[in-house]
């Protein structure tokens, strides 16, 4: 691996910043100072420092956030505050979100750097089920329900909706769990049965609940066994 890409990923630094640092002889390897960015070490048994402090690459991260409303399932937003800015963890600018949030809706957000396991979350052909505690304007009919049961017809889309689970709530609630991923898609289904979502709350990703200690706003890693548990391997 090239010197200047280590000191980048470990340090989180961009690679400009990085390769300025290596060239100001700020950068050791196995105690000798390296000034030359393309160098290549080993990064398993390398020893590099920067200003004396050790160096190691981020490895696998997997977070649960509480996402809160307001915030938009973005990296980068030139208006509003994105979910990366409540992360902060020393790699954070290393994650990508894991099926976005719309900007008012609250919950179950994950955000990752391992590709391969948010693909394996996120990709339509997986049918990873999503549950949702959606506020509506009406009472859900037992007529609404059954039609969302059986696929609805959205503006825009091919065919039907696939089967959705929904349970109705009092206080105008339901609970409903799609294992889809279209845009809007909670809120176009309820609107094509004559209803609205007025908030919508995400609690569950596959075998994952959002964790009930994990106020709006907060974050934690994963335990390995959620992280394995989410989604099994061969689905
Ligand atoms: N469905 C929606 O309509 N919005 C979300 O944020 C998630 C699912």
């Amino acid at each position: 691996m090239r010197l200047d890409q280590f000191v980048s990923q470990s340090a989180a630094l961009t690679r400009v910043d990085a390769q300025k640092a290596i060239r100001c002889g700020w950068v050791e390897v196995d105690g000798m100072r390296v000034t030359k960015t393309s160098t290549h070490i080993e990064p398993t048994t390398a020893v590099v420092t920067l200003d004396d402090a050790p160096l190691t690459l981020p490895g696998d991260i997997y977070v649960m956030l509480h996402k809160p409303a307001g915030v938009v399932s973005a990296r980068e937003d030139p208006e509003h505050p994105t979910v990366l800015d409540l992360i902060d963890h020393p790699h954070r600018k290393t994650l990508h979100v894991v099926g976005r949030l719309d900007k008012d809706t609250t919950g179950l957000l994950l955000l990752t750097n391992d590709g391969d396991w948010s693909h394996r979350i996120s990709a339509p052909k997986h049918h990873v089920p999503k549950t949702y505690l959606a506020t509506l304007a009406w009472e859900l009919s037992e007529a609404g329900a059954q039609a969302l049961r059986a696929g609805v017809q959205l503006n825009g889309e091919k065919g039907l909706t696939k089967p959705a689970e929904v349970e109705i709530l009092p206080d105008n609630q339901a609970r409903i769990t799609i294992s889809e991923g279209k845009y809007h898609q909670v809120k176009r289904m309820l609107a094509a049965v004559g209803n609205r979502v007025e908030a919508l709350h995400r609690e569950r990703i596959g075998g994952l609940v959002l964790d009930a200690e994990l106020p709006p706003g907060e974050w934690r890693e994963l335990t390995v066994g959620e992280k394995d548990g989410i989604q099994p391997k061969n689905r």
